[in-house]
Parts: structure tokens; C-alpha cells; sequence
């Protein structure tokens, strides 16, 4: 039975009034997979949702972290400070922060481990740009990010990670990668965790797919062995379409 990862990730979206709304339209839906659920929310939203989702099994999780445990570094947010509100899940390494605030390898590498350490599970995004794609080298890009973003970890650390293949084209664009080139990646990532960190290791990874998944396309994608589940950004503020996905995944994981 296959294992799903559905998590949306709301990006700079919803007050607390309204991820309170959602959550509370998203707990009366009495999903049957509610614990392969999650949601990566701003962290002003943490605290609200961890308190909503108790005692259902919907997970809660952080866009970002810092890399040291505490310091002056203003506007930051520590692991332990997540881990104080209880979340599951935390997002590294997402294209948007790579492209607009500077996040490299080498800090999504640190970040990695202080998660890990806190046993908080990091859910690591990786993907290439339209032009690298063009120029036929996804495999390429995706191997470098992998190889400088999980330098110096162990097998036993790796094992607790989630990897997200993002192609940058495909998010927020409303343009989909092919359930081909989405499993051909997830293949290729999966492929290189059994390489670095052995088969064992490989098996406990979940790899997913971001980038304009929705309810129109959940199934054809999540129907692809190499896929694991979803990061659904603009489809994840909708509760329905949100929820749907969700359902999506149920029923794949008793075929
Ligand atoms: P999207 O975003 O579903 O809106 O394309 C996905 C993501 O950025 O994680």
C-alpha cells in the first residue's frame, strides 16, 4: 500500500482568522486519510492550526527556519521555537526562497540538520528553471542541488527527509510538468538517494510533486509509482480543492 504526503503550502497567504476557518471546514470533512495530511502555513499561523488539528491526525508545518539555534539575527525564526508549537513539518530549500532571499545549498544544508536534530521533518525542495530544462539538464541541476544540499549527512539522518521535485516552471503557472517528466525526476531522486545513502534509506524517502498540482491532475500524477504525494501551493487555499486532492490520494493508496 503506497504511502501519500499531501501537504499544501500557503506560501503569504491567510490571517489567522481565516487559516482558523479553514481548518475548522477541513476537520468537518472527516478525511480518511487525515493523518497523510499536512499543512505548511506562516508561521503566525502555526500555533492557530496545531490547536485546530489536535487529536485528528492533520499535520502542521513551517515555510522556513534559521540554521543556528539562537543569536541576533532579527526576523528570524528558531528550531526550537518551532518545535515549542509543535509543528511536524518544515519546508527547505523552496525555489521562492532560493530566488528571492538568497537561500543556498550550503544554508539549506545547515538547516537540514538542525531539523533532523530537532526531529522535525524537513521537506526539501528541489527543481530546475525552464531554460536548465531546455537545455537538457534537469538530471544535472537536481544531482547538484542534491549532492551540496545533503553533504555531510548520514544514511540515518537522510531517512527522516521529504524531497519535493519542483520544477520552477511549473509553479504558480498553471503549467503542469507531464506525469512523464514529474516521474521521471522523482525516479531519478529516488534513484539518487539509493545511490548515496543505500536502498533501505531510499525506501523511507518520500519523494513528491510540486507545481500546479490540482484536483484536474492529482490523479495522473500521484498514480505514478515514483511519486509519493504532493506540495500543493494555489490549490491548497481552497479547502474543497484542497480536500479533493486529498481524497485523490485515498483512494490511489487502497488500489
Ligand atoms: P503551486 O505551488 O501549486 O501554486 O504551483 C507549489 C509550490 O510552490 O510548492
Amino acid at each position: 500500500m503506497k504511502e501519500f504526503l499531501i501537504a499544501g503550502n500557503w506560501k503569504m497567504y491567510k490571517t489567522k482568522a481565516e487559516a482558523r476557518a479553514f481548518a475548522e471546514e477541513l476537520k468537518a470533512m472527516n478525511l480518511p486519510n487525515a493523518s497523510s495530511v499536512a499543512i505548511m502555513a506562516p508561521f503566525t499561523q502555526l500555533d492557530t492550526l496545531v490547536e485546530a488539528f489536535k487529536g485528528t491526525g492533520i499535520k502542521v508545518g513551517a515555510q522556513n527556519v534559521h540554521y543556528e539555534k539562537e543569536g541576533a539575527y532579527t526576523g528570524e525564526i528558531s528550531v526550537d521555537m518551532l518545535k515549542e508549537i509543535g509543528v511536524d513539518y518544515c519546508v527547505v530549500g523552496h525555489s521562492e526562497r532560493r530566488q528571492y532571499f538568497g537561500e543556498t545549498d550550503e544554508t539549506v544544508n545547515r538547516k537540514l540538520k538542525v531539523l533532523i536534530d530537532a526531529g522535525i521533518t524537513p521537506i526539501l525542495c528541489v527543481g530546475e528553471t525552464l531554460e536548465q530544462r531546455n537545455q537538457g539538464m534537469p538530471q544535472i541541476v537536481i544531482g547538484n542541488q542534491l549532492t551540496h544540499d545533503l553533504a555531510g549527512l548520514t544514511e540515518d539522518e537522510v531517512r527522516h527527509l521529504v524531497i519535493a521535485y519542483e520544477p520552477i516552471w511549473a509553479i504558480g503557472t498553471g503549467v503542469t510538468a507531464t506525469p512523464e517528466q514529474a516521474a521521471d525526476m522523482c525516479g531519478f531522486i529516488s534513484g539518487m538517494i539509493e545511490g548515496l545513502f543505500g536502498e533501505v534509506c531510499m525506501s523511507r524517502v518520500k519523494i513528491l510533486y510540486g507545481g500546479s498540482m490540482k484536483p484536474e491532475n492529482a490523479e495522473e500524477l500521484l498514480s505514478q509509482p515514483s511519486i509519493n504525494g504532493g506540495l500543493i501551493g494555489g490549490a491548497s487555499l481552497k479547502v474543497d480543492k484542497f480536500a479533493e486532492i486529498a481524497i485523490e490520494a485515498d483512494r490511489l493508496s487502497k488500489l
